[in-house]
C-alpha cells in the first residue's frame, strides 16, 4: 500500500450508503470539501411512505459508481490523487451499508491506498468541523437524525461523552410519524417544516416531555398526543397541528442543549443530523446561544442531512490518529458511537 503521510494535502474519498442517500465526496485535509455529491432515493421510497431496505440496497448498487465518478470530476482530480477511501460501516441498513463498504474496500485495493471505516454518528458530529475546523473544545453537539437523538460532548477528535439521548423515538422519527399521520408525505421533517409555516405554533399546547428532567428525551408521548388531538378535533387546521408539534419538539431540544452546554462547561454548541435542517430549530438554537453567550454553530443544511463529505472528514482524522482499517472490517448495522 502507498504509505503517504497524512497532512493538509491528503485527499480522502468518502462514501455514504447507510440509508437512502447514495453519496460520495472528496475532502482534503479533513475540512476542505473539493466535491460532495448526494443522490437521494427519496422518490423511490415516497410511494411506500418510508425507506424500503431492499429497494435502497439495489439503488445504491446502481448509483454508487456514477456518484463516485462525479465526485472525482467535480473535485477536478483523477483517482491517482485520492490518498484514502473512507466509508460508513454503521449504523444503518445492513444491505445498504454493504454496498458502500464493499465498493470502498475494492477501490482502496485497486488504487493501493488505505481503507478507513467510519461511524455514521461520529460523521454527523463532524459536520460542524467541516465548516469551522477551529471550533473550541469541548463542543456540545445536539445530534438529531431519523434514527438518533443525542447530546454529545466532543472533548477531542475521537473522544466523545454521551450526555443524554432519546429513551424512545428519535426526533426525526417523530417528525416522520406525525407527518405520515397528518398525510403530509415522506420524508416527514421537511413536510412538517413547510406546513408549519402557515400555522400557529401556540394553537395547541402539546406536552414538552421531561423538559425539566435531566438530559434525556422522550418523543413517543408527543406523537400520541398529536394523534389524540386530531381524532378529538377532526376539523383542526393541519398547519396549526404541524406548527404546534414542531414547536414542542424544538422547545425540548433547545432547552436540553443549552443545559447540556452549561453542565459540560462548553463554550460552543453545534447542531448535527437531518433534523438540524429544521428552520424553527435553527432559529431558536441561535437565539438561545446568543442569550447564553455560547458560540452557536449551525452547519449548512446540506451538511446536516446525510452526505459523504462528513464521512471523508472523519476518515481523515481517523487515518491520521489510528491509521488504516484492515480490509477484514465488515459492516455493523448496530454500531455505537465510541465513548470515553
Ligand atoms: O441525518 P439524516 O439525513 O439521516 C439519518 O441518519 O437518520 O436524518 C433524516 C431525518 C428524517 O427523519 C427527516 O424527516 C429529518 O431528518 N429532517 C427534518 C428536516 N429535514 C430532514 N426534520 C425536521 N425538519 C426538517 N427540515
Ligand atoms: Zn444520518
Amino acid at each position: 500500500m502507498k504509505d503517504r503521510p497524512v497532512n493538509e494535502g491528503t485527499v480522502v474519498l468518502g462514501i455514504e450508503t447507510s440509508c437512502d442517500e447514495t453519496a460520495a465526496a472528496c475532502v482534503m485535509g479533513g475540512s476542505d470539501v473539493l466535491s460532495s455529491v448526494v443522490s437521494s432515493q427519496v422518490d423511490l421510497h415516497a410511494q411506500y411512505g418510508g425507506v424500503v431496505p431492499e429497494i435502497a440496497s439495489r439503488a445504491h448498487l446502481e448509483l454508487l459508481t456514477p456518484v463516485v465518478a462525479r465526485s472525482l470530476v467535480e473535485a477536478g482530480i483523477d483517482d491517482a490523487r485520492v490518498d484514502a477511501v473512507a466509508a460508513t460501516v454503521g449504523p444503518g441498513l445492513i444491505g445498504a451499508l454493504l454496498v458502500g463498504v464493499s465498493a470502498a474496500k475494492a477501490l482502496a485495493l485497486v488504487w493501493d491506498v488505505p481503507f478507513v471505516a467510519v461511524n455514521h454518528m461520529e460523521a454527523h458530529l463532524y459536520a460542524a468541523f467541516l465548516e469551522d475546523p477551529h471550533l473550541e473544545l469541548p463542543l456540545v453537539v445536539l445530534l438529531v437524525s431519523g434514527g438518533h437523538t443525542m447530546l454529545v460532548s466532543m472533548e477531542g477528535h475521537g473522544r466523545y461523552r454521551l450526555l443524554g439521548q432519546s429513551l424512545d423515538d428519535a426526533a426525526g422519527e417523530a417528525f416522520d410519524k406525525v407527518a405520515r399521520f397528518l398525510g403530509l408525505g415522506y420524508p416527514g421533517g421537511p413536510a412538517i417544516d413547510r406546513a408549519a409555516m402557515d400555522g400557529d405554533p401556540t394553537a395547541i399546547a402539546f406536552p414538552r416531555a421531561m423538559l425539566d428532567d435531566g438530559l434525556d428525551f422522550s418523543f413517543s408521548g408527543l406523537k400520541t398526543a398529536v394523534v389524540n388531538h386530531v381524532r378529538a378535533h377532526p376539523d383542526v387546521a393541519t398547519a396549526d397541528v404541524a406548527a404546534s408539534f414542531q414547536q414542542a419538539v424544538v422547545d425540548v431540544l433547545v432547552a436540553k442543549a443549552r443545559r447540556a452546554a452549561r453542565e459540560a462547561g462548553a463554550r460552543a454548541l453545534a447542531l448535527g443530523g437531518g433534523v438540524a435542517a429544521n428552520s424553527v430549530l435553527r432559529e431558536s438554537f441561535l437565539d438561545a446561544c446568543a442569550v447564553d453567550g455560547l458560540h452557536g454553530f449551525l452547519p449548512n443544511r446540506t451538511m446536516c442531512t446525510d452526505n459523504a463529505a462528513m464521512i471523508a472528514a472523519v476518515g481523515w482524522y481517523r487515518l491520521r490518529d489510528h491509521g488504516p482499517t484492515p480490509l477484514t472490517q465488515g459492516a455493523d448495522p448496530n454500531l455505537r458511537l465510541p465513548l470515553v
